[in-house]
């Protein structure tokens, strides 16, 4: 029988690991905060690695099968065909969409985010210099159309340039955005002239519907998609991930040459096992977290039907609406006092997060279940 990837209970992972999941809060506090997996790691990405550093491959990466297996992936997995020199590597999904925002606007210039929407969009914007500007999803956490087009001519109606972060899917809702939907988005950017950026690092785990490449959809073109495979692997902590310029992409956007020289090496050799051979582990670990849904869905109707929880179309994230507990716009706040468990605050996601939180499906059932545990002991406690 194949063991579990998602597996384990809290003392366990405790004592594996030594990152910033396990190790910022206090030891009595369960962390299902920061994007990361519990899951015992992929087998040919621990043999890529290890075999790298026995040998003592560990200089400047030359990039060529990093790119290769990242065309050969999307070709795969989507049907998404990238011409191999539009792909630049870089040192992770961050930094490269914040050089691309450099390139792409001006000092103070506008970037659109649509929240609810990953958080460290807010800081890494604030850190290149640029303005937040607000389109947030609809009631449906689906893009709202109207309003982009409304605020993309706001923002550009000075003559200021301007790009959109596009999270496709997005975290922290799970939304998947249909072609449709993406073609509509492109359509609407290019009229305004705004550059989208489309970050695409949780594509690999999608439970329904589709995930479609916003640069592969009509108009697209013009954009640039960012993508890696330190989400769905769990392999954050080996830098890379490489950014796909569109086809008809103003030349603004081609980055320089130097910023190749930020993507680990060992990253790139653990991102190459990941995509060519890590199929049947994403695989496995998607149909865990998919039971995990179920799960969380089952426990929280039968203990915490005040919350409002639709399963995630994809991630392995689960946006949930604690609005009718009335414990304000912070509820993770009070469910770290009163249940010791760390979940992300709804609000660090943008305004339309006031009063929810954001829960963290990628580990073992026995800690979805007593995280919901202490989420019900904390509704006793006042
Ligand atoms: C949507 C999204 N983009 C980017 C990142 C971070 O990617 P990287 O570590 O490659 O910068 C995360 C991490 O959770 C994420 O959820």
């Amino acid at each position: 029988m194949t063991s579990r990837i998602l597996d384990g209970d809290a003392a366990g992972w405790r004592s594996k690991r030594t990152g910033v999941k396990w190790g910022h809060h206090p030891p009595d506090v369960l962390p299902l905060w920061v994007a990361e997996m519990d899951a015992a790691p992929c087998e040919p990405v621990v043999e890529a690695v290890s075999a790298a550093l026995r040998r003592g491959d560990t200089g400047y990466p030359l990039g060529h099968d990093f790119v290769d297996a990242a065309v050969a992936y999307a070709a795969q997995t989507w049907s998404w065909t990238i011409e191999p020199s539009r792909v630049t590597p870089v040192t992770d999904v961050m930094v490269g969409l914040s050089e691309l925002v450099r390139l792409v606007t001006d000092p103070g210039g506008p970037v659109v985010v649509s929240p609810p929407v990953y958080n460290a969009f807010f800081d890494f914007i604030d850190m290149t210099g640029r303005r937040v500007v607000d389109a947030a999803l609809d009631a449906e956490h689906r893009l709202d159309l109207a309003v982009l087009d409304r605020t993309f001519g706001e923002v550009t109606a000075g003559g200021e340039r301007a790009a959109y972060l596009l999270c496709n899917p997005q975290n922290p809702t799970g939304t998947v955005h249909t072609a449709a939907e993406l073609e509509a988005l492109a359509e609407i950017a290019n009229r305004h002239g705004v550059v989208v950026i489309a970050d695409e690092i949780h594509a690999p785990i999608v439970h329904e519907g589709a995930f479609t490449p916003f640069v592969s959809v009509p108009g697209g073109e013009r954009g640039v998609s960012l993508m890696s495979a330190s989400k769905a692997w769990n392999l954050a902590g080996l830098k890379a991930a490489v950014t796909v310029t569109g086809a008809e992409a103003r030349d603004d956007l081609t980055l320089h040459e130097v910023h190749t020289h930020g993507a680990s090496h060992l990253g790139q050799i653990a991102a190459v096992a990941a995509w060519t051979d890590g199929r049947e582990w994403l695989a496995r670990v998607t149909a865990e977290i998919d039971a995990n849904r179920a799960l969380l869905g089952r426990l929280l109707a039968q203990d915490l039907p005040q919350i409002g929880y639709a399963a995630p179309a994809a991630t392995y994230l689960a946006w949930l609406d604690c609005r009718a507990l009335g414990w304000g716009d912070d509820p993770a706040a009070v469910l770290r006092e009163r249940g010791r468990v760390a979940l992300s605050p709804g609000l660090s996601f943008g305004d339309a997060g006031r009063g929810f939180v954001r829960f963290n499906l990628a580990t073992s059932p026995g800690i979805v279940t007593e995280a919901v545990e202490r989420m019900v002991r904390s509704t006793r406690e006042s």
